[in-house]
């Protein structure tokens, strides 16, 4: 089930970010953030338990995907691939979708591929020493 996230939900979404993003926690006062009208959490729950979440900002015609987290243990189960229809179904059709990925993080990459996102260009060392590249999805 695909619903907005919880202030319940939050210790959990932290735990999930921290494991990919080391200053998660730090970085997003999930608590402030979730009081501005363009900010919006899905979470993916499963038998009660939110496994994978998806964080964007709307603002006008304009999506920016800030994080997209999956439990290991839940995988390759189109988990990820349901909060995207999710978020893309919660937009307007002229919608344009932004996000940057690392250079290496080729399953993220192939997933965004398959949604329409291309690279418009690489931020050089966005993440530390490591590159990422800048996707946009137009209008569809
Ligand atoms: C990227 C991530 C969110 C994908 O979540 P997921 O629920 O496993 O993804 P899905 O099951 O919806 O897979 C969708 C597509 O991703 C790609 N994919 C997923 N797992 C893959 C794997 N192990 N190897 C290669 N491609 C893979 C495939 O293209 C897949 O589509 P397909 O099954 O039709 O081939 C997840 O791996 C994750 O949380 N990674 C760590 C955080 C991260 O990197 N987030 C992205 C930040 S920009």
């Amino acid at each position: 089930m695909i619903r907005e996230a919880e202030t319940k939900d939050f210790k959990t979404i932290y735990i999930l970010g921290e494991e990919v993003q080391k200053n998660f926690k730090k970085k997003f006062n999930l608590e402030n953030l979730i009081e501005e009208s363009y900010f919006h959490i899905l979470v993916y729950e499963e038998n009660g338990k939110v496994v994978g979440f998806i964080i964007y900002t709307l603002l006008e015609k304009t999506v920016d995907i800030v994080e997209l987290v999956v439990h290991p243990d839940y995988r390759n189960k189109k988990i990820a691939t349901n909060l995207l229809d999710a978020m893309i179904t919660n937009s307007n059709v002229d919608t344009t979708f932004f996000l940057e990925v690392a250079v290496d993080n080729f399953i993220a990459i192939k997933l965004y591929e398959k949604f329409g996102f291309e690279t418009i260009y690489t931020r050089q060392k966005y993440y530390g020493q490591k590159d990422a590249y800048v996707m946009e999805r137009r209008p569809q």
